[in-house]
């Protein structure tokens, strides 16, 4: 039984300010389904939330409101998540690979072959005794992809894991991506870059200021938005002087 799908339920994500003593809702009743097997890609202007909604989503911050429902009870164990900027250990790109597996108790015996085989698969062999620090910003996010890739993870989530790559970076971390989702592994990752959007995505979550305002297949979401600020968002317009808006055209989304 896979750990999928992934339901929230009318979910809110607040924070206290610091200003007024107040929780500011940052997530806004958000309810949706994740199937298995579809790329799904968040995106949305910046401060929208996406980053909030992988955390939530990865059990990394709690909802303040609604409920978060995997398939399976253990759903924790199932997944792994690549951030925007590695996060490597002060020790070898092997070594780092090996301090995952150990962690997720994977028997000492099988850690060389494991370790072997995902270093090969990000192109990465050459570099295993390399510092990972030292290792340039493209190798180390593929080294956190090999990291990930090492605990044969049933979901992958991804924040922005290309926004401060060059195009051929970008494209060998794509290649990556679409490597796991054909092993099987369900993709969930958040990007602002519409083009890897449309690369990369089967569906679309479109968020603005904290809410849902769109969730459709890709081709759809791209070729015929519902929604007027995700039209808007599409065709590069900026949506700060559209504030408050878009909770009219969908209502299913929107509240
Ligand atoms: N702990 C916190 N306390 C207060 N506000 C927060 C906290 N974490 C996030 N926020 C706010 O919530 C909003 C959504 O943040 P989030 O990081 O999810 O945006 P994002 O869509 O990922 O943006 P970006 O594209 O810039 O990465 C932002 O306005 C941010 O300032
Ligand atoms: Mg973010």
């Amino acid at each position: 039984m896979t750990v999928l799908p992934l339901q929230f339920k009318n979910v809110c994500y607040k924070a206290p300010s610091k200003a007024t003593d107040e929780a500011m809702p940052l997530i806004k009743d958000m309810s949706f389904t994740l199937e298995p097997t579809k790329r799904t890609v968040i995106i949305g202007p910046n401060g929208a939330g996406k980053s909030l909604l992988l955390r939530l989503c990865h059990g990394l911050i709690q909802p303040s409101d609604g409920e978060i429902v995997w398939a399976k009870a253990n759903a924790a164990q199932h997944q792994a998540m690549v951030f925007q900027r590695p996060v490597m250990l002060r020790r070898t790109a092997a070594a780092n690979i090996q301090y995952a597996l150990t962690l997720n108790k994977v028997p000492k015996a099988d850690q060389a072959d494991i370790i072997d085989d995902v270093l090969t698969k990000t192109g990465l062999r050459r570099h295993a005794q390399t510092q990972a620090r030292v290792m340039s910003f493209g190798e180390q996010q593929r080294l956190a992809i090999a990291r990930a890739w090492a605990l044969k993870p049933e979901v992958l989530f991804l924040d922005e894991p290309t926004a401060s790559l060059d195009p051929s970076a970008t494209h060998q971390i794509e290649e990556l991506v679409n490597a796991m989702h054909q092993q099987g592994t369900k993709i969930i990752m958040t990007s602002h870059d519409l083009g890897q959007a449309k690369r990369l995505g089967d569906e679309i979550l479109f968020l603005h200021r904290g809410r849902l305002l769109e969730h459709a297949p890709a081709e759809q979401f791209f070729n015929l938005p519902q929604n007027d600020l995700a039209q808007a968002f599409i065709k590069g317009d900026l949506l700060w002087w559209k504030r408050g808006e878009g909770a009219r055209k969908n209502p299913k989304h929107s509240r």
